[in-house]
């Protein structure tokens, strides 16, 4: 006897009327129209099932902080970091690990089950490295949460900056961060690049840095990261998050780039949402949108996921950690408007963020975890039109989240029979 099994549900890569058979935890089976007897059937009438969200980019210390102790003013990205400096003083490990908590409970809700936060290492105390920890061992049942050691105040930049960092790496912390274009130079930005790289190959870690988040097209600092990438054997392992500065680089530079981020292994994460706000503040008009070229890394080769970046925090007053929001405003602001495109913003925000985090047995499929969503929607392009609710969320084939269906109750003049939902007829 099955412990679960779902009937009648469609998948991310178009097939239809699949059955997903569920046993000890783990997918035992998906095929087509499948009857066997199961503890508990559910029929997903022809909806989506699809792997759970990641968002392989956040900043889970700041969550939920938005207007402690006043709000951004200016909207930019520099005025942000300055706030979050006057914040770090005043934050306590109770309130912070409560922060997390919150936007963890949110983030369930919304089908988004492993996050990659990064947590700034620039502090002496570590407050904010041990209060994640303990975060990460608190929602360990239901979440798998990444932290990455991310010196903000810039890890040469800084006093200390260095040895903070490797502290937070030898308490536990995953993957090394950094932050070259807030160095002071562009030399002691490649500087950073080069000694983060080497710290983590000594020690067997991932990389996951903010590089060129700037509008500066001189910004350069990806490719030495693809550079030291290739250097030390790190393909598939280092990640260039944001890369900004690419959206307003040199044609004929970005066309000898691209070839080389794509045989470093270097994977790219845009963040839509906190892009298209804090990008071309300095502009006037024409103001630039900001985003990293999307569709021509992927194009190229490139692993593209999409991050969320923030929520109600120094840097972004919005939010609710809906991955769906992340791809809706990703393909409007890369014009991925085909249903391919649209498809591949899907995938920026499931398969391609997975992949980035390394999770193991992540995906529909038999063996992989029965860690799935059902959505109110009938493919993954409705599914972001609608942002759809998440109807029932699973980890390891438990029910962790139920959300009843959207509808309306419309009340309309010489209306017998109104529209009930926002989809027109299959
Ligand atoms: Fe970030």
């Amino acid at each position: 006897m099955l412990d679960l099994l779902i009937t009648n549900a469609t998948l991310p890569d178009g097939r239809t009327g699949m059955s997903i058979a569920v046993q000890d935890g783990r997918i035992a089976e998906v095929t087509e129209g499948l009857a066997a007897p199961a503890q508990e059937t559910i029929d997903a009438q022809g909806l989506l099932v699809a792997p759970h969200f990641v968002d392989p980019h956040f900043h889970m210390d700041a969550t939920l902080s938005y207007g402690l102790p006043r709000v951004n003013e200016s909207g930019t990205l520099l005025e942000g970091i300055a706030l979050w400096g006057e914040l770090k003083p005043l934050l306590t490990a109770d309130a912070l690990i409560e922060r997390a908590l919150a936007y963890c409970d949110w983030a369930v809700a919304k089908g988004l089950l492993a996050i990659r936060t990064h947590v700034d290492t620039s502090d002496p105390s570590l407050l904010a490295v041990d209060a994640l920890l303990e975060v990460k061992r608190q929602v360990a049942p239901y979440i798998d949460l990444q932290l990455v050691a991310f010196p903000q105040d810039g890890v040469l930049r800084s006093q200390g900056g260095v040895e903070n960092l490797t502290r937070a790496l030898d308490k536990g912390v995953d993957v090394v961060g950094g932050i070259p274009h807030f160095e002071r130079t562009m030399a002691d930005g490649a500087a950073s690049v080069k000694l983060l790289c080497e710290m983590a190959a000594e020690r067997g870690k991932l990389v996951d840095m903010h590089c060129d988040e700037s509008d500066d097209p001189l910004s350069r600092h990806i490719e030495t990261l693809a550079f030291e990438a290739q250097r030390l054997g790190l393909q598939g392992r280092v990640t260039g998050s944001h890369c900004t500065s690419m959206h307003s680089m040199d044609n004929y530079y970005v066309s000898k780039l691209l070839p080389l981020v794509a045989q470093s292994g270097v994977a790219v994460i845009a963040n839509p949402l906190i892009n298209i706000t804090l990008q071309g503040r300095h502009d006037t008009y024409p103001k630039r949108r900001g985003m990293t070229r999307v569709p021509e890394l992927m194009a190229a080769g490139v692993n593209v996921a999409f991050g969320h970046d923030c929520v109600m925090d120094p840097w972004y007053g919005m939010g609710s950690g809906d991955m769906l929001e992340v791809a809706h405003m990703g393909l409007h602001v890369a014009q991925m408007t085909s249903q391919a495109g649209i498809r591949q913003c899907f995938e920026a925000v499931t398969t391609n963020a997975a992949r980035v985090m390394h999770l193991e047995g992540y995906g529909i499929a038999a063996g992989c975890d029965a860690s799935f969503v059902l959505l109110q929607a009938r493919d993954a392009v409705e599914a972001i039109r609608l942002r759809a609710t998440r109807l029932k969320v699973f980890r390891k084939g438990k029910l962790l989240a139920e959300t009843p269906a959207a509808t309306a109750g419309l009340h309309l003049p010489g209306r017998a029979q109104a529209t009930s939902w926002m989809t027109p007829k299959a």
